[in-house]
């Protein structure tokens, strides 16, 4: 998110090569692990998986790949500037290969399911491919590869959720953590790649992330953030026999209450939410718990009901007013964030300007904005031409962006003058005089240390003036 400000961001293969940091543990074998990340926070996520099971495995981790002795690259496929950024950062690994021929090189994630073992023939320094699914097998698969081989396990799962697999925290402030709640997508958005490199849908056991979240809030953490591609079809079955609560389902809105139950000190965020999904029982619930936090993203796309009908996203423009209607009822403190697409195959002129007027209708606080990029093997790809011409798409951005920026400023603007209940995270990028944090609706707010505070307490800060992306202010008693 053109801003890792925004760390509720799901998908953002702008963040880009953030390498892990943390202290090796103390049963090492002693061999370097360097990965980085691309993509989504999904990804994120997983990576700390990975991190886990290697560790497990006796691995130590850098944050030199220099000095590594297995690289592992953890990839995304969702536009095609994200595969070119991995690509240009494979050749980067290629001196340290050649200096270090036993240097295992991985390639993880959604490119890597999506390209298989054709991985190999095209980047000719990877040793490993690894799919979303298949890292229980990463220990298995350095062993092949350290007896000369290459390796590839793609296999996707109907199952796992490596729901008993306890994340490293990587690259962690300490305050804010993402809980995985479910893995894969089973809509079939025709421009998206995500069902065919991450599989279908499956929520994890709603114990396990109650207590990632316990145990999280007990180590110290003060926020988290439940994630999945659309979190509103989360569903889970306790089984038969675990308890007199055998055969329950448990829905978005019931799991929400059960993390928000752990603490009312604990803030709990939420990415994605899917406009057909979303449920009043959901938005009752976060009105309910003070601790849920009112910020809810729902990425429109679009604003013409043909070109959604397209993307086959299953809602139209009426029913997206709605939505956003029921939310500002429900929840009328609530922060609006989304995604867009410009220049879908098809769209004309007067339908970029129906997307403009829903934006207009909404004014989001946040928005995530992409030019369409054709994604090899999708249903847009197989069924419509990608027609709208480059400079086109580029230009409906730029008025898309441009519209955004004036509606980002209005929203912060409003909380100007107002008082804003802040969990302190850290020092601000910018000076070391500063604390930030985010107030309930994600905005970043900036505001002079006051030694009485530390990062994870709360704080309420008077915001005083706003630029176009942070409220600035000071801490009110
Ligand atoms: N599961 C979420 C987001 C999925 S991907 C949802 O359903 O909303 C994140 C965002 O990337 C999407 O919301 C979409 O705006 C964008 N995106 C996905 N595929 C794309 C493509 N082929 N071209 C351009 N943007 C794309
Ligand atoms: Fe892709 Fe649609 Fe699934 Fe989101 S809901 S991940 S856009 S297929
Ligand atoms: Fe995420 Fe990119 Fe995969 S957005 S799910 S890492 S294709």
């Amino acid at each position: 998110m053109i801003e890792l400000q925004h760390t509720t961001k799901i998908h953002d293969e702008s963040r880009q090569g953030e390498a892990l940091d943390m202290l090796p543990t103390g049963k090492s074998k002693g061999r370097k692990l360097y990965i980085e990340s691309y993509g989504c926070q999904m990804n994120f996520s997983d990576s700390e998986i990975v991190a886990s099971i290697l560790l497990d495995n006796g691995f130590e981790t850098t944050k030199d790949y220099k000095e590594a002795d297995v690289v592992f690259i953890n990839t995304c496929s969702i536009r095609e500037n994200a595969e070119q950024r991995v690509r240009n950062r494979l050749k980067e690994f290629e001196s340290a290969k050649a200096k270090n021929p036993g240097l295992v090189v991985g390639v993880l994630g959604c490119m890597a399911e999506r390209l298989k073992s054709k991985f190999l023939e095209e980047e000719k320094l990877v040793d490993v491919v690894v799919g979303p699914d298949a890292y229980r097998d990463l220990p298995n698969l350095i062993d092949k590869v350290d007896d000369g081989n290459k390796a590839v396990n793609v296999l996707l799962s109907r199952e796992e959720t490596y729901a008993d697999i306890s994340p490293v925290r990587l690259n962690s402030n300490g305050i804010s953590a993402f809980i995985s709640i479910m893995r894969g997508c089973d809509n079939m958005c025709s421009f998206c790649v995500v069902p065919f490199t991450r599989g279908r849908e499956r929520s994890r056991d709603c114990h396990s992330v109650v207590k990632e979240a316990q145990d999280l809030f007990n180590a110290g953490y003060r926020e988290v953030t439940l994630l999945g591609q659309n979190v509103d079809s989360y569903k889970y079955t306790k089984p038969v026999a675990e308890d007199e609560t055998q055969g329950q389902m448990i829905n978005f809105a019931q799991l929400l209450a059960m993390v928000a139950e752990v603490s009312p000190e604990l803030r709990v965020r939420f990415s994605t939410s899917h406009p057909k999904d979303i449920t009043d029982e959901v938005l009752y619930t976060m009105s309910r718990y003070e601790n849920i936090c009112k910020y809810i993203h729902l990425p429109v796309q679009s604003g013409s009901s043909r070109v959604l009908e397209l993307m086959n996203r299953t809602y139209d423009r009426q029913w997206y007013m709605d939505r956003v209607n029921a939310i500002r009822r429900i929840i009328p403190t609530c922060g609006i964030s989304t995604d867009v697409i410009t220049g879908f195959c098809t769209e004309t002129e007067e339908e970029h300007q129906e997307t403009l007027s829903m934006m207009d209708y909404v004014k989001y606080d946040f928005a995530y904005m992409f030019a369409y990029s054709e994604r090899p093997g999708t249903l847009a790809a197989k069924r419509y031409e990608d027609d709208v011409p480059e400079d086109v798409k580029k230009r409906r951005l730029t008025e898309v962006v441009n519209k955004q920026q004036e509606h980002s400023l209005y929203r912060l603007q409003n909380f100007v003058g107002k008082v804003q209940k802040v969990l302190i995270e850290g020092f601000s990028k910018r000076s070391d005089q500063d604390y930030c944090g985010r107030n309930d609706q994600n905005s970043m707010v900036v505001f002079p240390i006051d030694e009485r505070f530390k990062p994870g307490q709360y704080v309420h800060v008077l915001a005083e003036r706003c630029t176009s992306a942070t409220l600035i202010g000071r801490i009110v008693e």
